[in-house]
């Protein structure tokens, strides 16, 4: 639903642009962009760290960005995940966040978890893990990750998994569109 009478009011609901790209994140709009996502939903939404969650592998990780659309053009940053080589044929992927008024919007995250696991098979991945918070177990088992462990980290459950490569294919990786499928006003 994206709008209903209640009374005088009419309700609207959020805005969701057509599409969505979702690419390595270059310029410096989109780093500031996806830095200031990463400090709302882990800083200030979960709580998980005070004030920056910034640390070491921000000096080594690839960035990428879920980039919003408005007539066509780039408008904002509205997901985010980086990924960095661990060690040797090991990479791993890390502070994935897509903003509140856009999840469950039609794939942004899964979106932004293809392009990760692709982008580092490409550049020479032969395993790739993330510790998931346990939440969201669910959705990277539909997305064909496998658990290994379940610990605390941060003092929060997380689920240790592992992409199933065969299923994220090296060639191609480089940009994604995320087109949100059409929903009906009631
Ligand atoms: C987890 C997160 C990145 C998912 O992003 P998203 O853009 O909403 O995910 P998607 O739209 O791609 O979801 C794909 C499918 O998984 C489902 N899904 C999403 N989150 C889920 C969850 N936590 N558990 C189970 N299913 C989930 C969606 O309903 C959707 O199903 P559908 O295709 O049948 O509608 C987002 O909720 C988020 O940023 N959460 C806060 C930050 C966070 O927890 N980050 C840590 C991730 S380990």
């Amino acid at each position: 639903m994206i709008g209903g009478h209640t009374g005088f009011f009419y309700e609207v609901g959020r805005y969701l642009p057509p599409h969505y790209r979702v690419r390595e994140a270059a310029d410096f709009w989109e780093l500031a962009g996806c830095a200031r996502l990463r400090r709302q939903v882990f800083c200030l939404e979960q709580r998980i760290f005070q004030g920056d969650d910034r640390d070491d592998i921000d000096r080594i990780a690839t960035t990428l960005a879920a980039v919003s659309t408005l007539g066509g053009m780039a408008d904002d940053i509205v997901g985010t995940v980086r990924i960095h080589e661990c060690a040797a044929g090991h990479w791993m992927g890390s502070r994935l966040a897509v903003a509140g008024d856009h999840r469950r919007a039609g794939g942004i995250g899964t979106h932004l978890i293809r392009l990760a696991v692709c982008l580092a098979h490409a550049r020479g991945a032969t395993q790739f893990t993330a510790f998931v918070q346990s939440a969201n177990a669910t959705l990277f088992e539909a997305l064909h990750w496998r658990t290994l462990d379940t610990l605390l980290l941060h003092g929060h459950p997380h689920h240790h998994m592992q992409a199933d490569l065969a299923h994220y294919p090296a060639a191609g990786a480089h940009e994604l569109q995320v087109l949100v499928p059409m929903r009906a006003a009631a």
